[in-house]
């Protein structure tokens, strides 16, 4: 990323919901070291304390273990930042099958609960986590930020419930809001365990175990997988953006590629082989279709691009290059 962005997050006060997750506790590290003042609100629930073992002792980081669905945890929170970049949220749509209940509370009562104590904290923009499952069952591609179809999973409908809060939101109190609806975004430090663990990094812990990925389905669905850094830029672009008119409003955060399954496996085991040639034969397997997953996602990133100068670095084979590297240290 480039370095004249991230260099002006110095000595602005962040806090980071969710910050010991995946996407979370990559944006807290490139801001402690960038200079920010960062605080992190986590109750690790999916997340690690070790994806903070970078900066726990930094004096400008701060931790606080405590849940977004008690108003209280999230109002001490607020209280010494002035920017918030909201990622808690249980992910995952078939946990939000499974539990539809605890999703809601987490990902709408949590979220009513950080906008409430953003808004009474005056603080200057309020950045969340939304989602490309807000486009549901809409048909065509690319997706463009105006245009969605009915949602196709009580996580889907969570965070379209998101973007209409932080939309009535800025109207009715004037409150500053940006959400970010990510495509599949992968990199270093996203969990490969669990039953819900996203697709690269569960298919990279079996294919570094010689152990058979099993797709859902033909591995003809396709993804706009998105790489990390891309994803820090945007929060970074999104929290200290000038531009009036690009406030208020959601975003597609993607590269703009798609990939299918077939072709992302086939990815993984290029660049693992060169660190084991025995995972080049390791074979795939095919099951059934997975309830709630769209065929097809795509991204148009124009309106990033536009309004916020959004201009991501990393292709899906950059950042599988980078992430396959970073796996293979962490994870042998
Ligand atoms: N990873 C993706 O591809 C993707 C795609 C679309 C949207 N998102 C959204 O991005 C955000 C971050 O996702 P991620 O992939 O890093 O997932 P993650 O599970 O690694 O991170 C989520 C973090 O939120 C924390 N959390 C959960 N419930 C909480 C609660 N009640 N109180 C406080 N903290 C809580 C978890 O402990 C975890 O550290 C989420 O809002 C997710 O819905 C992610």
């Amino acid at each position: 990323m480039l370095d004249s962005i991230k260099s002006k997050v110095k000595d602005k006060k962040v806090l980071v919901t969710g910050g010991a997750g995946f996407i979370g506790s990559n944006i807290c590290e490139v801001l402690v070291n960038n200079g920010a003042i960062v605080t992190c609100l986590d109750n690790l629930a999916t997340g690690h304390k070790h994806n903070l073992d970078a900066i726990i002792d930094h004096s400008n980081f701060t931790f606080i273990e405590g849940d977004i669905r008690d108003i209280k945890t999230c109002i001490k929170a607020v209280s010494q930042s002035d920017y918030v970049l909201h990622q808690a949220a249980l992910g995952s749509v078939p946990r939000s099958i499974k539990d539809p209940a605890t999703s809601n509370e987490v990902n709408v009562g949590g979220f009513l609960n950080m906008l409430i104590a953003s808004k009474d904290n005056g603080v200057k923009r309020f950045v969340y986590a939304a989602s490309s499952s807000t486009y549901g069952d809409s048909q065509g591609l690319p997706k463009q930020e105006d245009v969605i179809g009915k949602p196709l999973s009580p996580y889907a409908i969570t965070k379209y419930v998101n973007e209409l809060y932080a939309d009535v939101f800025h109207k009715t109190y004037g409150i500053d809001c940006i959400g970010l609806r990510y495509f599949n975004v992968f990199g270093r430090k996203q969990d490969p365990n669990g039953a819900y663990a996203a697709v690269i990094p569960k298919f990279t812990k079996l294919l570094m175990d010689h152990d058979s990925p099993v797709m859902n389905g033909d591995g003809s669905y396709s993804r706009d997988f998105t790489y990390i850094d891309n994803v820090i830029e945007m929060n970074i672009r999104a929290m200290l953006t000038d531009n009036k008119d690009a406030l208020n409003t959601v975003y597609n955060v993607a590269f703009g590629e798609r990939t299918d399954l077939n072709e992302l496996v086939n990815i993984l085991k290029e660049e693992l082989s060169q660190f084991d040639e025995k995972i080049a034969q390791v074979e795939v397997k095919y099951g059934p279709k997975r309830a709630g997953d769209v065929p097809h996602s795509l991204a148009s990133i124009d309106r990033a691009r536009e309004r916020v100068g959004y201009n991501p670095e990393f292709s899906i084979k950059d950042g599988l290059k980078e992430a396959m590297a970073w796996y293979w240290k962490n994870l042998k």
